[in-house]
């Protein structure tokens, strides 16, 4: 259980923990090398470490300790069959990345996760590879876990995807890069591209030419050290407080900018934030910077189309703050939160009205009323790491007390942030 209490000001200067795309990729993307991978700045939460897990089980020496992981790469090859089935806990990318890469190995796997990844949709990746010539079974034809794995011989394949999903994109291109021929995949608009930039750090030619992506089969990876960037979608969070609490300011070190990431910063200043970004450069093909966040009164906006994938994990939390904004928030196009950890529409709008913010589900996103005085209130994560840290961000502008039950869940994504919090924001006396 978390408590949180409203906060009379937020300050300070912090890092939050790596970036969980990049941080799984570099697990992976080591493993399948040859050579070591030294990653510095790993994100050391449930997810990643459910990747490392499964690595471990097909028999690669992996070295962990805090954010320094040293990964022994076997080659793409190199993986041998896991004697039991492999469980990526709570991590869809994990399993969707996992699918793709082993339905290139000689050899059968069973994946499975908890409760959650149960009820989320696998055949996404599951129809494109089996297009490709994979064997993949699982429940209600492939659509959920476990799933059953039987390597094979692929064949590369042009795929339109119906949504704009790096998981999926990353499941299809890592199959294609064993495939016979050139594997190509086509977004309605583009996904985060970490795969097909570390894929290029690790030596491997992508080609991208907008939101179209294509490798041809049959190219090794080569290990390298990998820096880790801060993940921009932990420190939204910390954006968020300072937005809503007044005479805030953060500055937050060495966060990741990638274009197809920072939907967030461009949404805080379209609704009148301040936000600088200082110093910026680049760590393995990765942008990244130090923001500078000022407590500034926001105005309602409007959130759709492209700019949803380049922020679709952070929408819990500008929820929240769209309720301290003056008008209203209208998100649309943003389905995809039906199937995320939780169904996120349904999730927010549950947890937040418990706050008295005046929040409306729609088909595709929300309506947030601005100018709403929260109150604190009985809080349930639902199990999903960013609904029960956007809850929390809520009571820092709630008057009065905010529980977070099943708290746990947050270690997911972001481990020691009630400690970050508490360490950044000093308690109202009212
Ligand atoms: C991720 C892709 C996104 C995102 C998830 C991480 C990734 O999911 O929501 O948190 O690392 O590729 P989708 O590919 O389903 O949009």
């Amino acid at each position: 259980m978390l408590r949180v209490q409203k906060a009379d000001k937020i300050e300070g200067t912090v890092r939050v923990p790596g970036d969980k795309s990049i941080s799984h990729r570099a697990v992976m993307f080591g493993a399948l090398a040859e050579g070591t991978t030294q990653i510095s700045g790993f994100l050391a939460g449930a997810d990643c470490l459910s990747t490392i897990d499964c690595f471990r089980r097909m028999g690669i020496d992996i070295v962990q300790s805090g954010d320094q992981v040293t990964v022994h790469g076997k080659g793409w090859w190199g993986l041998e069959e896991p004697e039991r089935k492999l469980d990526v806990g709570n991590s869809g990318t994990t399993i969707r990345l996992l699918t793709g890469i082993l339905s290139t190995q000689p050899f059968h796997t069973v994946i499975e996760g908890d409760e959650s990844i149960a009820k989320r949709p696998m055949r996404r990746v599951v129809g494109p590879l089996r297009e490709m010539g994979a064997k993949i079974d699982g429940r209600k034809n492939g659509e959920f876990t476990p799933l059953s794995i039987r390597g094979q011989e692929l064949t590369g394949i042009h795929y339109q995807s119906p949504v704009a999903s790096a998981q999926i994109k990353s499941a299809i291109l890592l199959a294609g890069l064993q495939a016979k021929g050139t594997t190509t995949v086509e977004e309605p608009h583009t996904s985060r591209d970490h795969t097909e930039r570390m894929l290029r750090a690790f030596g491997v030619e992508v080609k991208t030419e907008g939101t179209r992506v294509s490798v041809s089969g049959g190219q090794t990876l080569k290990g390298r050290a990998i820096t880790v960037p801060g993940d921009i979608s932990s420190a939204a969070f910390l954006i968020a407080a300072v937005m809503m609490v007044p005479g805030s300011s953060l500055v937050i070190e060495q966060v990741g900018i990638n274009p197809t990431r920072t939907g967030i910063i461009d949404v805080v200043k379209a609704m009148g934030g301040r936000i600088e970004i200082v110093g910026e450069r680049v760590l393995n093909e990765e942008p990244v910077a130090d923001l500078h966040v000022y407590h500034s009164q926001l105005s309602g906006t409007v959130i759709e189309g492209d700019l949803i994938p380049r922020l679709i994990d952070e929408i819990p939390v500008i929820a929240v703050m769209a309720t301290q904004a003056s008008g209203q928030t209208i998100i649309r196009d943003a389905a995809e939160l039906k199937v995320k950890e939780t169904d996120r529409i349904a999730t927010v709008v549950s947890q937040l009205t418990k706050f008295g913010a005046k929040v409306t589900p729609t088909e595709d996103g929300m309506v947030i009323e601005g100018n709403t005085k929260l109150t604190g209130a009985a809080i349930d994560s639902m199990g999903d790491h960013r609904i029960g840290m956007a809850m929390a961000i809520a009571g820092l502008a709630a008057e009065g007390e905010t529980t977070v039950a099943n708290a746990e869940a947050i270690n997911v994504s972001f481990p020691g942030f009630a400690e970050l919090l508490a360490s950044i924001s000093k308690p109202a006396h009212s």
